[in-house]
């Protein structure tokens, strides 16, 4: 007897047509049943220009093209007054006066570049999440941004692709929590509000998934794991009311995502109830030729149109096919009129027909002190200590000399991280910088080592060993350049770049204490160096303000506090690796695993365990997923089951008692981890189904509760969500990688 959830629809809270809204809908109706063919088009049409050239004057083809109606939102333009005055021309110079949307990638904030979102999943903090996406959404309203291309919720688990820096990490439940905080950030309490920016949830879909980690490429996925692994995380931010939604580049299964009717009518709509519209990426309309699903553009335009693609970012298919099209009744005129309504729906919502113009007075290029302030936190917060030998820190302020090395110690602009267009190499504080100022000049000494991250020269190895000499500890700053993650920057190798390995050993050698930080936008592969180092803190890009953030963590000002939102790879031939996988008939048995130079010479083919690992990296990671050290210890009490038998519609309690065992306040992440036993179709070892945040004091301790109901538990299963009745285990621990205690049946309706 399996129990059956019917999950039969969601009710989209903030996206969903409310009584108060029938009167503005039936405005946007009107409109569009006044408007020619031409001005509807017209509205599909995303124009602009790249992100380097932002703040140029805009040519004039462009402003005609926004009198003639031809344009529904332009991307990339920063200059205020160029913003204004293309909004005027549209508001006052076209037939219907309608106002343009002004979109750009405003991804970890603007001139307060906050750390990178996969940083700022290292947070474990959604609130926190919130703040900085409302920072930013202030800023950017203040150049007349009203819509951003944020956030990017693909769940990555592959750190060989570059816009893992981008995303929320490997985990559905974690993306999800912080897919829902950003768009509250970004749309803020009131879609009308002086301040609401509407998101665009990207990239639509399972673009993390793409096959080897290479950008762009093939995605391939059994409904079971596009509905359980990537799908989560955009559902819940069109639950939390996410205005529009980005196709992404990819195809899924041999459809691109730009033209997967399944994927943007038959779930985000018809299921998910997702009134807002669909943009494409980046000229993935056209590039579905390229894909060789699209014989022309007409044909491009024809399919993604007809599939529920509503707007079509930079590349002109709409613009130049769509008319042609109509009239040979290859696109039908509900189709055209749905996809207006939908764009004219956003701009009605966010109040653009009321106020359609910036803020007067707006601080445009300010450097806030909020958003600085919110940027400070999260770099703080998402900072992960994956070792501290000795507790070698934090650093005693009494420290004699301090070496610092590295090509990433003042590196003003790497240290923003990708897709920081709007950041300022001149506003950031570099480690080195905030460093000089905590400690005085006089007892730090700079010898970089290294031009760049990438670079293999040994000429400034001398100055740096000669540096290390006076020290009493060494910190190296390393990992990668901004240039090295990001969108289309896939590694094949993604350990420390250049000659960073070499260099870190030589000064291992000295035997002053080395202190590696780590700015990178993805997880690299430590593990030929990590025994030379006493300490890693790995700080990913973490934006503006990394120098205080960094220093007051090395030297106990703050207490790190960050969990990682990955599974940290022992090596590349070991991705993809993640915790929430399945167990397979040979699970791993690690008691049995031997090291590769001790397999007997001549040894018989069935002499090693016969079960699914590698014989020379095994199959542990170098750190689970949730890892991650304080400057405390911390103690699990015996876990509390209420009840041990479930029938549907009751609630499981599950709570243990946490103590700060150690002798330095600091915040432990605790997390709650089930695994269903048996399934119909075969269930992940672990998955996380909560977590919570507690600062202690040495010595005190926090009862740590949670309910799960038997929804939190259901699953896709190849034909509909369910929770079956079986054996549950269950665990409230600090990481992924221990082992869960506690236990509980759900009976289901007539016991199992
Ligand atoms: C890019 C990215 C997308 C971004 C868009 C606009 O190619 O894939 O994330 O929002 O183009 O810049």
């Amino acid at each position: 007897m399996r129990f059956w959830i019917g999950v039969v629809g969601i009710i989209v809270s903030g996206a969903t047509v409310g009584v108060a809204d029938v009167g503005s809908e039936q405005r946007v109706l009107d409109l569009v049943g006044r408007m020619t063919l031409a001005e509807k088009i017209g509205q599909l049409n995303l124009r602009g220009r790249g992100s380097t050239g932002s703040t140029a004057e805009i040519p004039d083809e462009l402003a005609e093209a926004v009198r003639a109606g031809s344009v529904g939102a332009l991307i990339n333009i920063m200059l205020p007054e160029e913003v204004d005055r293309l909004q005027r021309i549209a508001v006052e110079e076209t037939s219907h006066g309608i106002p343009l949307l002004f979109g750009r990638d405003v991804i970890h904030g603007l001139h307060a570049v906050a750390p990178i979102p996969l940083a700022q999943a290292a947070t474990w903090n959604p609130a926190l999440v919130e703040a900085g996406a409302r920072a930013a959404a202030v800023d950017a309203r203040a150049y007349g941004i009203n819509w951003t291309f944020a956030p990017m919720v693909d769940i990555a688990r592959d750190p060989r692709w570059g816009r893992i820096a981008e995303s929320v990490g490997e985990d559905p439940f974690l993306g999800s929590r912080l897919a829902a905080a950003m768009v509250r950030g970004w749309q803020g309490r009131s879609l009308r509000g002086p301040m609401s920016v509407a998101a665009c949830v990207k990239h639509f879909a399972a673009y993390g998934a793409v096959e080897g980690g290479r950008d762009y490429n093939t995605v391939s996925l059994p409904e079971t794991e596009l509905r359980n692994i990537y799908l989560p995380p955009f559902r819940a931010a069109v639950e939390a009311g996410a205005l529009s939604v980005m196709s992404s580049f990819n195809e899924i299964n041999g459809i691109p995502a730009s033209a997967h009717r399944r994927l943007l009518t038959g779930i985000l709509r018809d299921e998910w109830g997702f009134e807002g519209f669909v943009v494409s990426d980046w000229n993935s309309v056209t590039e579905m030729i390229a894909h060789g699903f699209s014989r022309d553009e007409a044909s491009a335009a024809a399919q993604a149109l007809e599939a529920g693609l509503d707007m079509e970012m930079m590349s002109r298919a709409f613009e130049d096919h769509l008319t042609d099209l109509r009239a040979a009744g290859r696109v039908s005129m509900a189709t055209l009129d749905q996809a207006v309504t939908r764009i004219l729906r956003v701009k009605q919502r966010l109040g653009l027909f009321e106020q359609p113009y910036r803020e007067s007075g707006s601080a445009a290029g300010a450097l806030r002190q909020e958003s600085l302030r919110v940027a400070r936190r999260l770099a703080v917060e998402s900072a992960v200590l994956l070792r501290n030998e000795g507790r070698v820190l934090p650093i005693s302020s009494q420290v004699g000399r301090v070496a610092v090395v590295g090509p990433l110690a003042d590196a003003p602009r790497e240290q923003l991280g990708t897709w920081s267009f709007d950041g300022r190499a001149e506003d950031s504080v570099s480690p080195l910088e905030s460093l000089r100022q905590s400690l005085g000049a006089e007892r730090v000494v700079f010898a970089p080592g290294l031009e760049h991250s990438r670079s293999t020269s040994r000429e400034g190895f001398a100055e740096a060993l000669q540096a290390v000499a006076s020290a009493d500890v060494v910190l190296f700053f390393g990992g990668e350049e901004a240039i090295l993650s990001g969108e289309a920057h896939s590694r094949a190798d993604i350990r420390l770049p250049g000659a960073q390995q070499v260099l870190i050993r030589e000064l291992a050698k000295t035997g002053t204490p080395v202190i590696l930080v780590v700015l990178a936008g993805r997880p690299l592969v430590l593990r030929e160096i990590l025994d030379e180092t006493a300490a890693v803190l790995y700080a990913w890009h973490p934006g503006t303000l990394a120098g205080p953030a960094i220093i007051d963590l090395l030297l106990g000002v703050e207490s790190p506090s960050g969990r990682l939102p990955v599974t940290w790879p022992r090596g590349v031939g070991q991705i993809p690796v993640y915790y929430n996988h399945k167990n397979t008939g040979r699970p791993p048995q690690p008691e049995r695993m031997i090291a590769l130079q001790e397999i007997p010479k001549g040894a018989w083919q069935s002499s090693l365990s016969n079960t699914s690992h590698y014989l020379d990296l095994g199959m542990e990671p170098e750190f689970p997923f949730g890892f991650g050290l304080t400057y405390s210890t911390f103690t699990y009490g015996d876990l509390e089951i209420q009840p041990r038998q479930v029938r549907s519609g009751q609630t499981v309690t599950v709570s243990t008692t946490v103590t700060n065992s150690g002798d330095a306040t600091a915040t432990e992440t605790v997390q709650l981890y089930v695994r269903d036993r048996v399934g119909r179709r075969t269930r992940p070892v672990r998955e996380l189904k909560g977590f919570a945040r507690y600062r202690l004091a040495p010595g005190e301790s926090e009862t740590v509760t949670f309910a799960l109901t038997l929804q939190d538990l259901a699953y896709f299963d190849g034909d509909q969500w369910v929770t079956e009745p079986g054996e549950f285990e269950v665990g409230i621990t600090p990481n992924a990688d221990r082992p869960l205690a506690g236990r509980f049946a759900f009976l289901g309706e007539n016991g199992y």
